[in-house]
This record gives C-alpha cells, sequence and structure tokens, in this order.
C-alpha cells in the first residue's frame, strides 16, 4: 500500500498526521482513547471510513486500560460516549462503535483479558474489512467508468480516507490497474481544509496519476471547456433515499454535473449507507471553527470581526447522482429500494 494512513501497532495506534501533509509524513502516536478522539476532533485523522476504524481502535485503547470489573461499565460507556461525540456527520464512525459495542455486550460478562482481545480482533477485522471493500467497490467503479478518461474528484477519498486504496481514489486507482488510459484528473482544491490540494493531490502524484489541480471556483469553467468525462466523489452518508451528505462543495460539483451531461458517481462502502435515516434532511451537519474560513496555513487573510460560516459538509439530492457505487453492487435509482436490497440482501 502506497500510503499507511492507520497503524496498530500492539497496544498504540499509529496515525500519520493529515494536518502537516503535504509538507512533512509525520505520524503520531495514541496510546490512549482522549488521544484518539483528540486525532479525529482536530483532523489529524479524517475520512468517514478512517474515522471509523480509528474510533474502534480508541475502544482498544480504552478497554486497555480497565484493570478491574467494576471499573468497566462506567469506563467503557465514558468510551464510547467521547469517540461518538468527536464528529457527527460521517456514519461510519457510529456503525464502527455500534458493532465495537456488540462485541463488548457479548463478552462483557466473562474474562475481562478476553474481552480485550475479542476487542482487539474486531478492530483489526474492521480495518481489513475496509480495505477489502475498497478494493471491490474500486474494481466495480473501474467496469463503470470504463471509457471514462477525465475525472473529476472532490475532497480527499483515497487511502488517506480509508484503511488503505481509497474509495473515489479507489475506482481510480482501479482503473489504472486495469490498464486504463487515464489522461487527466481534476481535484479540487476544496477550502477550507484544503484535501483536494494537500492530500488528492499528494496521493494522485505519488503514483504517477495525471493530476490536475484547479482551485473550487474552476469546476464549472472545465465542465463547460467540455474537459470532464466523470464525476467520482466519496460520502460521509448516505441516506436511505439516496440523498449523499459530502464535503462541502460536493452539491455545488453535481450542479454543474448535471448542467453539463457528466455523470456523477459516488462510491462509498455500505457501512456509508445509513438506512435508519430517511433522507438528507436529517443528516448532521458538523460546523467547523470560523479559524478554517478567515485563515489558511495559519495566516489571516479576512478582516478580524467578519462573520463567517463553515459547514464541513452539503447534502447532494439524490436527483443528481448518477450512480452510487458500494462493494456490493453498483447502485442505481430508485435508491429507497435498492439501496436497501443491496445493503440488506
Ligand atoms: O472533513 P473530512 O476531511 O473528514 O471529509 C471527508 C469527506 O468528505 C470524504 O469525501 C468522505 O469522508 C469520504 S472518504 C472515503
Amino acid at each position: 500500500m502506497a500510503v499507511r494512513t492507520i497503524e496498530w501497532r500492539g497496544g498504540e495506534l499509529l496515525l500519520i498526521d493529515q494536518r502537516r501533509l503535504p509538507r512533512k509524513e509525520v505520524y503520531r502516536v495514541c496510546r490512549n482513547y482522549r488521544q484518539v478522539a483528540q486525532a479525529i476532533r482536530t483532523m489529524v485523522v479524517r475520512g468517514a471510513p478512517a474515522i471509523g476504524v480509528t474510533a474502534a481502535m480508541g475502544v482498544v485503547l480504552g478497554a486497555r486500560r480497565v484493570r478491574s470489573r467494576k471499573a468497566m461499565e462506567p469506563a467503557m460507556e465514558r468510551v464510547f460516549r467521547t469517540l461518538a461525540e468527536t464528529r457527527p456527520t460521517a456514519v461510519n464512525l457510529h456503525w464502527a462503535l455500534a458493532r465495537m459495542r456488540q462485541t463488548y455486550e457479548e463478552h462483557r460478562d466473562g474474562d475481562l483479558e478476553l474481552l480485550k482481545q475479542r476487542l482487539e480482533e474486531a478492530a483489526l477485522a474492521m480495518y481489513e474489512e475496509d480495505i477489502t471493500a475498497n478494493r471491490r467497490l474500486g474494481s466495480l467503479g473501474a467496469g463503470l467508468l470504463k471509457g471514462s478518461r477525465r475525472i473529476l474528484t472532490h475532497c480527499n477519498a483515497g487511502a488517506l480516507a480509508t484503511a488503505g486504496y481509497g474509495t473515489a481514489l479507489g475506482v481510480i486507482r482501479a482503473m489504472k490497474e486495469s490498464g486504463a488510459a487515464i489522461e487527466e484528473v481534476f481535484v479540487d482544491e476544496t477550502r477550507p481544509f484544503l484535501q483536494g490540494a494537500r492530500l488528492t493531490a499528494w496521493e494522485l502524484c505519488k503514483e504517477d496519476i495525471p493530476t490536475t489541480l484547479i482551485t473550487d471556483n474552476m469546476m464549472g469553467y472545465v465542465m463547460q471547456q467540455n474537459r470532464v468525462d466523470a464525476v467520482v466523489v466519496g460520502a460521509d452518508r448516505v441516506a436511505a433515499n439516496g440523498d449523499v451528505a459530502n464535503k462541502i462543495g460536493t452539491y455545488t460539483v453535481a450542479v454543474l454535473a448535471r448542467e453539463h451531461g457528466v455523470p456523477f458517481y459516488v462510491a462509498c462502502p455500505t457501512s456509508t449507507v445509513d438506512l435508519t435515516c430517511p433522507s438528507g434532511a436529517h443528516i448532521p451537519i458538523e460546523q467547523r471553527s470560523e479559524d478554517e474560513v478567515t485563515h489558511i496555513a495559519g495566516s489571516r487573510i479576512a478582516p478580524h470581526g467578519v462573520k463567517t460560516l463553515n459547514p464541513a459538509f452539503d447534502v447532494t439530492d439524490h436527483s443528481l447522482v448518477s450512480a452510487i457505487i458500494t462493494e456490493k453492487a453498483v447502485v442505481t435509482a430508485p435508491y429507497e429500494k435498492n439501496l436497501r436490497e443491496v445493503c440488506e440482501g
């Protein structure tokens, strides 16, 4: 794997610090669940599947500190609550914690050391499953996008946003592996956190995939110039009706794609689909600090006192989505019925 995002080293969790990329490749070590929660909150690690797997490992670190059965119950509740409160939009976080809770419930009455071992196994299984899912959806997506030589993507849905390989970038990687001639991948810079400029461009350039970085306000221009054959993005949560929450700006890309007759694909594992959430209107949208808007790379660019808005995600209506590429199948409309069939099947 070209990029190691998350590494479990028996009792320590290593995370590449994504805030410092591409300038520095440094790893942060988390030895307790509070450090894990802090790493998710401050976006040392980000991307829906990556924060799910990281939170699962946070539960393992939390459990390892428990010394007695008496202390276990309140300690574990604190661990689950703290990790769940880190970021609200990506459902993978809650999905991963629910799976860890299930393992916890199954083994809480048995031997404490066995419980810790089972939790570690569950987290490591999630890590492996995520990579397998990404490879599968990558290959399904590569089939779907066959013939598309010029692709546009938004934010970072790559190896950095997952346990490895990536979702939207997994599709592009699989295309390359299958010998497809990729002419150009347009990468939106993705203000304010610059996941596109800093992370996606870094991942693609590392693999010699032809990459063209554009600022967010250039998306319309490249589509109008007929330079984009398909858009592929990741997702933080897909509602039961197919509405997609993803990085702020994704909705803009989808509207432009519709206007220009460009297919708009979403690539995500089924762990990102939330069948309990009826529509995008029910997805909680994280609001982040105003500093991300008033500053770039630590330098203030706006006057003091100016009012700001910083929603980290937006919702794209399912009517704008050409297909949702999951590891189980490529899902098309009607999403309500087809997503349920694929996810429950
Ligand atoms: O705020 P971020 O960087 O965590 O947002 C990430 C995204 O919006 C990604 O597109 C999404 O999580 C999919 S990652 C495979």
